[in-house]
C-alpha cells in the first residue's frame, strides 16, 4: 500500500506553484453540463476527486475530452442518464452537485445518498429544502434521493445553516428556472463565488455571490463557455503552514492573498513573517518561536475548517497554550492521536482542542483519517526528529496534486513509496 516516508527537520525553503482549487472544480464541472454546447475548463487540479467527477460525467453520457493535465473540454448534449449512482457518491460526496445541475437542465436527477464521511455526519436536508422550494418534489428510498419538477419557479430560499455544497446545488437549478431566486444566508466562500461568475459566464444571471444574499434571475438556457479554476485557498494554506510548521522561508505563488486572509491572520499571531504580493505569498518562520493563540472555524470568511488540522501541527509547536475550536463539523480531531505518537500535547474536549505546545515532534509511523488530516501529518513529520511515514494517503492524494513533488521542490526530504523495499531504500538514504 503506498505510504509517504519522510525524514523530518529540514526548514523548507524556496517557491510552490499552487493548482486550480478542487471544491471549486468539482462544483464547475457538474455545472458544465448544463448546457449543450462545449464548455472548457482549465487550471483543473490534477486530482482523484476531479478525475471520478469526470467518470461520473461521462457515466451518463456526457462528453468528456483532455486537452492537456489541467484542462479539459465537457459536451452534455449526449446525456442520456439522469441517475449517479452509489459507485461514484460513494467516492466524491460532490458528486452530488449532478443534482443540482440535472434537476436545473432536465427538471428530473437522481443521485446516490451520499454516506457520512470521516469528519461528521454531512446531511443534506438543506439542498432537499431549497429544490422542494424551488418547485421539485423530493424522495428518498433505496439509497437514492430523487427530484423532479414540471418546471421549477424562483422564489425566496433560506439557508438555517451557512453550508457550501447546499448553497451551489441551489444555485445551480435556480440558474434555469423561471424568475427569480433568492438565496439568504448563502455561503460566501470563494468557490461559490467561482461557480456564479462560471454560470454567469454560460449566460446564466447571478448577483451578489460573495454576499449571504444571492439573486438568481432564471434564463432559458445557457450556451457555452472557456474559464478558469480559481487557486486552491486550502492547498495555499497548507503550505503555509508547512513553511511555519518547519521554520521555512516559502514563496507560495498563484494564489489569491484576499482568500488566504484568515491563514495568514493566525500564521501572524503565531509569529511568522508573511509578506503579500499581487499572486503570491511568502511565509517565513526562520529563527522564530512560534507563539500560540486561538482558532475558531468559521464560514467564509472566518477561519476555515479545511485548514483546522494544519493550523494545529503549526501551534502544537509553538510555546504555550493554544486552542483549536472546530464549529463546522463533528468530527474533524481524529487526527490528535496520530499526532501524540509524534509528542503532539493536544486534548479534545467536545468540539475544542487544548494544545499544549511542546519542543519537537519525533518521527512515527502514522495513518491519515481523511484528506485535511493526512496533510496535516505530513507537515508534522516535515518538522519532526527523524522518520515518519504516513499510512493511507490516497485520502491526501484526493485533493493535493502532486504533493510529494511540490514538498521535494521546496527541499522536503520525501517520498512515496508502496513496498517494505523502497521504504528501507528511503531510510538508509537519509540515515
Ligand atoms: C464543502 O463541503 C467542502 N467540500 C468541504 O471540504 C468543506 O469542509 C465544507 O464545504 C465547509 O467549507 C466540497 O466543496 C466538495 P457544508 P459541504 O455544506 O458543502 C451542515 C475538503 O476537505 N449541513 O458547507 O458538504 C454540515 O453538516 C472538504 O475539501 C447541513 O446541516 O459543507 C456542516 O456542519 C471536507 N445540512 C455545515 O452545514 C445540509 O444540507 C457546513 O457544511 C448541508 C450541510
Amino acid at each position: 500500500m503506498e505510504q509517504y516516508v519522510m525524514k523530518g527537520g529540514t526548514p523548507l525553503t524556496g517557491t510552490v506553484n499552487i493548482s486550480g482549487a478542487k471544491n471549486a472544480a468539482l462544483a464547475l464541472l457538474a455545472a458544465a453540463i448544463m448546457t449543450d454546447d462545449t464548455v472548457t475548463i482549465e487550471n483543473l487540479p490534477d486530482v482523484r476527486d476531479v478525475k471520478v467527477m469526470l467518470t461520473a460525467i461521462e457515466e451518463i453520457g456526457g462528453k468528456v475530452e483532455y486537452l492537456d493535465k489541467h484542462t479539459v473540454k465537457i459536451n452534455g448534449s449526449s446525456i442520456s442518464a439522469l441517475s449517479v449512482d452509489y459507485e461514484y457518491i460513494k467516492k466524491i460526496r460532490a458528486s452530488y452537485y449532478l443534482l443540482g445541475a440535472l434537476l436545473g437542465k432536465y427538471k428530473k436527477a437522481e443521485v446516490a445518498l451520499p454516506g457520512g464521511c470521516a469528519i461528521g455526519s454531512r446531511p443534506i436536508d438543506l439542498h432537499i429544502k431549497g429544490f422542494k422550494a424551488l418547485g421539485a418534489s423530493v424522495d428518498i428510498g433505496y439509497g437514492l434521493i430523487s427530484a423532479q419538477a414540471q418546471s421549477l419557479v424562483g422564489t425566496h430560499i433560506y439557508l438555517d445553516k451557512v453550508s457550501v455544497g447546499a448553497t451551489i446545488n441551489i444555485l445551480m437549478a435556480a440558474a434555469l428556472a423561471e424568475g427569480k431566486t433568492t438565496i439568504e444566508n448563502a455561503a460566501k466562500e470563494p468557490h461559490v463565488v467561482d461557480v456564479a461568475n462560471f454560470l454567469n459566464s454560460m449566460g446564466a444571471n447571478i448577483r451578489g455571490a460573495g454576499t449571504d444574499v444571492i439573486r438568481v434571475q432564471g434564463v432559458e438556457k445557457l450556451h457555452g463557455t472557456v474559464y478558469s479554476v480559481i487557486p486552491d485557498q486550502i492547498e495555499a494554506g497548507t503550505f503555509m503552514c508547512a513553511a511555519a510548521a518547519t521554520h521555512g522561508d516559502v514563496l507560495v505563488k498563484n494564489v489569491i492573498p484576499k482568500h488566504l486572509e484568515a491563514t495568514t491572520a493566525k500564521l501572524l499571531e503565531a509569529g511568522c513573517e508573511i509578506i503579500e504580493y499581487d499572486d503570491a505569498v511568502r511565509v517565513c518562520a526562520k529563527d522564530i518561536e512560534l507563539s500560540p493563540t486561538q482558532v475558531t472555524t468559521l464560514p467564509y470568511p472566518g477561519f476555515p475548517t479545511d485548514m483546522q488540522p494544519q493550523m494545529a501541527v503549526v501551534l502544537a509547536l509553538a510555546s504555550g497554550t493554544s486552542t483549536v475550536t472546530e464549529s463546522i463539523f463533528e468530527n474533524r480531531f481524529k487526527y490528535v492521536d496520530e499526532l501524540a505518537r509524534m509528542g503532539a500535547n493536544m486534548k479534545v474536549e467536545s468540539n475544542i482542542a487544548i494544545i499544549t505546545g511542546v519542543e519537537h515532534f519525533t518521527g512515527a509511523r502514522v495513518s491519515a483519517p481523511d484528506l485535511r488530516a493526512g496533510a496535516a501529518l505530513v507537515i508534522a513529520g516535515l518538522a519532526a526528529d527523524g522518520v515518519t511515514t504516513v499510512d493511507d494517503i490516497h485520502f491526501i492524494q484526493r485533493g493535493y496534486e502532486d504533493f510529494e513533488e511540490k514538498l521535494r521542490g521546496i527541499g522536503a526530504a520525501i517520498e512515496k513509496v508502496d513496498s517494505d523495499h523502497d521504504l528501507q531504500k528511503f531510510i538508509l538514504k537519509v540515515s
